[in-house]
């Protein structure tokens, strides 16, 4: 079973030229709130779903239980922008190559369905970076007329690990990481390397939809082990993953 839907109205997300040329010129870019069609209601039905919809991530190494996750998988027409939310998505695997923890299976998570407030939403956010690769050259609608786009709803418990790989590749076209929430945590700084592991920049998402996108190829990134500010309160950040892949 599919849902269709095709995102527009997105005037208000044309890409700003700087955007697109930190992308081309260094591949990375970083982008806040204001680049995204979002309300704060918006902003709230994703943030919910991190409340209510995920499920442990049983694919971590034994007795590690600080990520908890849901997944969902669209269709993209790229000339078009064209999204198609999947019900029943293949399960997720990457290469061993860029992850040695997890590539090589197959794994599968809580999925978001495809009639969940948060799926439109969620588009909304893969439309503004789909926009802004394409502006940049990274998306070509004659070399990539469709893609498929993952996206990785994510909430790391304090203490605890955004990427327990290290720094890496995604083994996508490109990618992008979306703050929603952090909580009483610290250490969460993002870090974007050159292809030989060569710091480029060190930021740290801190509002609700900071966020940066990567041309995979070209950029390793990385986020850092978090800790509780406060050891006695609970601490935990949630992020949107979204990758593009062409296959
Ligand atoms: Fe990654």
């Amino acid at each position: 079973m599919r849902k269709e839907f095709t995102i527009l109205g997105h005037d208000s997300t044309l890409t700003s030229a700087d955007l697109q040329e930190n992308l081309r010129d260094h591949a990375f870019a970083i982008m806040n709130r204001g680049d995204f069609d979002l309300t704060e209601a918006d902003i709230d039905v994703l943030s919910t779903l991190y409340d209510r919809d995920l499920e442990p991530d049983r694919w971590l190494p034994a007795g590690a239980h600080y990520r908890q996750r849901a997944y969902q998988c669209f269709n993209l027409a790229v000339a078009e922008l064209r999204w198609t939310a999947i019900a029943d998505p293949a399960p997720y695997r990457q290469p061993m190559t860029v992850n040695r923890l997890a590539g090589g299976i197959d794994r599968r998570f809580a999925l978001v369905p495809v009639d969940h407030p948060a799926t439109a939403i969620a588009a909304r956010v893969a439309v503004s970076v789909a926009r802004l690769l394409l502006d940049a050259g990274v998306l070509d609608a004659e070399r990539h007329p469709r893609c498929s786009v993952d996206a990785h709803y994510i909430r790391i418990t304090a203490p605890g690990k955004p990427c327990p790989e290290g720094k890496h590749h995604d083994g996508l076209l490109a990618g992008s990481a979306h703050l929603l929430r952090r909580e009483n945590i610290t250490g969460d700084e993002s870090t974007l390397y050159n292809t030989l592991g060569v710091p480029l920049r060190t930021c740290q998402l801190r509002e609700p939809m900071d966020s940066f996108v990567f041309h995979d190829s070209r950029v390793q990134h990385f986020t850092g082990d978090i800790e509780r500010a406060n050891p006695a309160a609970p601490g935990f950040r949630d992020a949107l993953l979204i990758g593009f892949r062409t296959e």
